[in-house]
């Protein structure tokens, strides 16, 4: 990437699978665009907005995805708030993991019934709150919702999902997984975070953006026939909206054939990231407890400090990485989220873990406190 005309070498993209600036996907993206414009088509799908194209992807992806149906999404954040308003009345009861995304806890947030948080991937704090919700829907005569995501994509860790469904029996829930960062990363050919665990059937709404390793913009929910049908026409954001225009149809037409038909992307995807996590655990650091190719690295410094390791990373080192600090992590924490992809080379990766090792030592001398180099910005 180029910052202020310099070159820097990024590591804050979720351009996963290097199909952003791929030859192929920008020729189809260039002629849809030539053909089609911007445009078409006029109106909501429910109107004059329904095309073959969108029939074709919904059902690609639905097989992709191992569901019976999808419904497109213009955006993956209102989709997914809207696809959890519209799943729930008041009479039912909202179960979700404390760390999930903030379109989903603005879908917690438009829901008129109950709804209790269970600790993040904690399988007892899970199962106290499952019982507290069975409690309120054998009063209201309503159904559970279980939120989680497939991989957290600030930290990295998949969600608990095989532990999650084994408690469906017991408890009768249905489970909504957001696999944002899941979908096209992990799992066979990419087919997701319950693909990977092998539990893919038991999700019974599945939600995938366009946003990350399809490097475009909109998304999809996947599902059984009738549960998509319902939310055709009762997902407020995206049945009164205009559908998404033909350029970003037909070019994600041609990204999931691209992740279908090369299995190489994801195996280089995953060559990168383990070379870049083992590497860093090598050197020392605190990469948590990532088991996908999200990569945090957490250090211990104030909040001026954090300022000055990414002015210093991107100034000194030609290192360009998004930095989470409080309140997400606790108040003396930095982290750095590192995302891999099939752009980066081994190189990247050796320069990398080398200038963050330079970096540390920095850190640990003090060099960062915040006066010291405070007209870098
Ligand atoms: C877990 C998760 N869900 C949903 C979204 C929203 O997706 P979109 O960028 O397609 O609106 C994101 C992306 O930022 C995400 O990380």
């Amino acid at each position: 990437m180029t910052f202020r005309g310099k070159p820097v070498l990024v590591w804050s993209l979720n351009n996963y699978l290097g199909l952003a600036n791929d030859p192929e996907i920008r020729k189809t993206d260039t002629e849809a665009a030539e053909r089609w414009g911007m445009a078409y088509p006029m109106g909501a799908r429910m109107m004059s907005g329904q095309t073959k194209y969108h029939e074709q992807l919904e059902q690609e992806l639905a097989d992709f995805v191992q569901k019976e149906d999808t419904f497109l999404l213009n955006y993956g954040y209102q989709g997914c708030m809207s696809a959890i308003e519209a799943l729930v009345s008041r009479h039912d009861v909202i179960v979700y993991d404390s760390e999930c995304h903030a379109c989903m806890v603005d879908g917690v947030r438009l829901h008129q019934g109950k709804r209790f948080v269970f600790q993040h991937n904690d399988m007892e704090s899970f199962e106290k709150m499952l019982k507290r919700a069975k409690k309120v829907t054998e009063e209201t005569g309503g159904g559970i919702l279980v939120l989680t995501e497939g991989v957290f994509g600030m930290a990295g860790d998949q969600g608990k999902i095989k532990e999650i469904v084994s408690f469906k029996r017991e408890y009768g829930f249905r489970l909504l997984v957001d696999d944002a960062h899941g979908f096209g990363s992990i799992g066979k050919d990419g087919r997701g975070t319950g693909d990977f665990q092998g539990v893919q059937k038991d999700i019974d709404v599945y939600f995938g953006t366009f946003a990350k390793s399809m490097a475009t913009i909109g998304a999809f929910v996947a599902s059984e026939e009738h549960v998509i049908e319902f939310l055709r026409y009762n997902m407020r954001s995206q049945t009164f909206a205009k559908s998404l225009p033909m350029p970003v149809v037909i070019g994600a037409l041609k990204r999931l054939e691209m992740i279908r038909t090369k299995p190489e992307l994801q195996t280089r995807l995953w060559e990168i990231a383990l070379a870049l996590q083992n590497g860093l655990k090598e050197a020392g650091f605190d990469i948590g407890n990532t088991n996908s190719v999200v990569t945090p690295v957490f250090l211990k410094g104030s909040l001026g400090e954090a300022t000055n390791v990414t002015l210093d990373l991107r100034e000194t080192y030609g290192l360009f990485c998004s930095i989470v600090v409080y309140p997400v992590v606790p108040k003396d924490v930095i982290m750095l989220r590192l995302i891999p992809t099939v752009c980066h080379t081994m190189e990247d990766v050796r320069y990398t873990i080398e200038s963050f090792s330079k970096m540390r030592e920095k850190l640990k001398s003090g060099t960062y406190r915040a006066e010291k180099i405070a007209n870098w910005a």
